[in-house]
């Protein structure tokens, strides 16, 4: 959802930021630019595509001057074009300004500063800042003041990094998009997560809603409502070599791979404190998006079955409008990044109305655990595909092990991590089903109980990275109603561990497809299940509850291999970005 960038030091400012905005490029990437301060003037430099693109055209890299600001877009006002391309500037030229997130009134602002001659060049919500930022400093405003007055102003959810010509500093500010700042040897960093600067720098401080921050090459302050506040430095675990791609053509499937190591790791985790909080709670929710949503759905089952305790859970962007608050009620939000602007606001939601909150996430330092009451971290180490690969599995491996916690069990590991190993050699087999069904423009997930999140991740998967239909059904379901889309040949993924006690019903299932031509893709431990597929993959024997984590795996590399053969980029798929910061 956009990515900030902003040095100042003693170094060469572009390079250093460029470096930065491709470590940063899953947040979007629809167009992107630098701006430079030196010798009392700006330049700005921004195209349209990738940055490795608008660098080629550009040259981003030979500009002038220490201290800048970067960007790479993903597009919520105004389509991708160079104009509205960050950096945005001010009339004057003196002022340039990068943004993330939305500025809801920005309208009616924008109205007021052209009745006042302001000459709007773009069509984002972003250029009322610079307007607006200029008109204070004309007012005889100093920067930072300027930069405090204009964002009282705006409602929405904001990160900036403002550069002025002629001003050893940067200002930045947040409200609701994540800003930090990374701290080296007199030089300081700005970015909208960690990873953008692992190569620089581990040592970072966050910045919360409502905080103005000041840097330069020395250090940074911070303001919160007109006053100084300190905000806490940190150390951060996670180095620049952990969010390399090596010898793997995409993160993606490098992500995927990984899973060898970061399921047993997840499984390690200590979860004692949360089980704890979960066995006091009077009613539990549970809140995530997309596939941490999904991860969720896991744990239901799991702590349904494991622990005898119910749990609701939802589909955070419409926690506010769907769920009943009650005293005693724990939330559980689960998000890998922890910034995820949806869950954020669930959690607002349920602070507001005295909620305990306990976050599962993978982003130390993130937004979401630095306000929970308690955190449980999965420990996948940094993602930088867009698709959440690993770090589904790792949330499912820390939730499996927290419901049968709570049920004052363990969870079974002897050999499980040869068997992930096991799993991770279906690779070839899967690239060959991808080949087979390349031209296949339809596709149905089905599984019951806790295979059912599994099917449900599997079509979003490819959905989201193959660009084909998918859809994912309870498969009891599929008989009242969508039963009527199975047609011949239509593929009918089905997830179907034998150790489920409803494997014998999923059969009945499959037979309902067969008869009305669905082709069946049968994943299971069970021979007579296997028997049903045209497409057959064989998995390793596993407990009910484990199978989550190995079942997801197959799908996974279908849909890395979907999408290769479609012709696509599996870490940057369309219209969509790593960290979705807004509503
Ligand atoms: O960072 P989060 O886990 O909160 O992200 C939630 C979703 O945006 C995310 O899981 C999304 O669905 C993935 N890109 C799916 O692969």
């Amino acid at each position: 959802m956009c990515g900030i960038v902003g040095y100042i030091g003693h170094r060469k400012a572009a390079p250093l930021i460029l470096g930065c905005l491709r470590a940063h490029e899953y947040r979007g990437y629809d167009s992107a630019g630098i701006a430079t301060a030196h010798d009392g003037k700006i330049t700005v430099k921004k195209g349209v595509g990738k940055i490795a693109e608008v660098d080629a055209k550009y040259d981003l890299e030979d500009m002038e001057g220490h201290a800048g600001i970067g960007h790479t877009r993903w597009a919520t006002h105004g389509a991708p074009s160079r104009a509205n391309a960050h950096p945005i500037t001010d009339c004057t030229g003196r002022l340039a300004i990068v943004h993330n997130g939305v500025i809801e009134n920005y309208a009616e602002i924008k109205k007021e500063l052209a009745r006042r001659g302001h000459k709007f060049k773009s069509e984002t919500d972003t250029e009322v800042a610079a307007h607006l930022i200029e008109e204070y400093l004309k007012n005889g405003l100093e920067f930072e003041a300027a930069v405090g007055k204009a964002v009282a102003r705006f409602r929405g959810n904001y990160g900036f990094a403002v550069l002025k010509a002629g001003e050893d500093k940067l200002v930045l500010a947040r409200n609701g998009s994540p800003l930090v700042i990374g701290f080296g040897r007199n030089e300081v960093f700005a970015a909208s997560d960690v990873p953008a600067l692992l190569r620089h720098t581990r040592e970072f401080a966050f910045m919360e809603d409502g905080d103005l921050a000041v840097i330069d090459a020395k250090g940074a302050r911070f303001m919160h409502d007109g006053r100084p506040v300190r905000r806490r430095r940190m150390h951060v675990s996670w180095t620049a070599d952990m969010a390399q791609k090596d010898c793997y053509p995409h993160f993606t499937i490098k992500e995927i791979e990984e899973q060898a190591a970061s399921i047993p790791a997840a499984l390690r985790v200590d979860v004692g404190r949360a089980a704890k909080l979960v066995r006091a709670a009077k009613r539990i929710h549970v809140l995530g998006c997309g596939t941490s949503y999904h991860a969720g759905l896991v744990f239901k089952h799991l702590l349904a079955r494991a622990a005898g305790r119910e749990c609701e859970v939802f589909v955070a962007s419409e926690y506010g409008e769907s769920a009943v608050m009650k005293p005693g009620t724990l939330v559980i939000a689960v998000s890998q990044s922890g910034e995820t602007i949806d869950t954020m606001m669930a959690v607002r939601h349920a602070r507001l109305h005295r909620a305990k909150v306990l976050a599962i996430t993978n982003v130390v330092g993130s937004s979401l655990s630095r306000g929970a009451d308690a955190n449980v971290y999965i420990n996948a180490g940094p993602e930088v595909g867009v698709v959440a690969t690993k770090t589904f599995t790792s949330q499912v491996a820390v939730l499996t092990k927290l419901a049968l916690a709570v049920a004052g069990r363990k969870v079974a590991v002897n050999g499980f991590a040869k068997k992930v190993k096991d799993v991770l050699a279906l690779s070839g087999k899967m690239k060959e089903i991808a080949h087979a069904l390349r031209n296949t423009d339809d596709f149905f997930f089905i599984g019951r109980s806790l295979s059912a999140p599994v099917a449900m991740e599997g079509a979003l998967k490819l959905k989201e990275i193959a660009y084909v239909h998918a859809e994912a059904y309870s498969a009891g379901e599929l008989k009242h109603g969508p039963l009527s889309l199975i047609a011949e040949g239509i593929p009918v993924i089905v997830i179907a561990p034998a150790a489920g006690e409803t494997h014998h019903k999923l059969l009945g299932n499959i037979r309902e497809c067969k008869a009305r031509g669905g082709k069946i893709m049968a994943l299971s431990d069970s021979s007579r299940l296997l028997d049903e597929g045209k497409w057959k993959v064989p998995m390793p024997p596993v407990s009910e509850e484990l199978s989550p984590l190995l079942y997801t795996i197959p799908l996974q590399f279908l849909a890395y291999y979907s999408c290769l053969e479609r012709g696509f980029d599996p870490d940057k798929p369309r219209n969509l970005a790593k960290s979705v910061t807004v509503e």
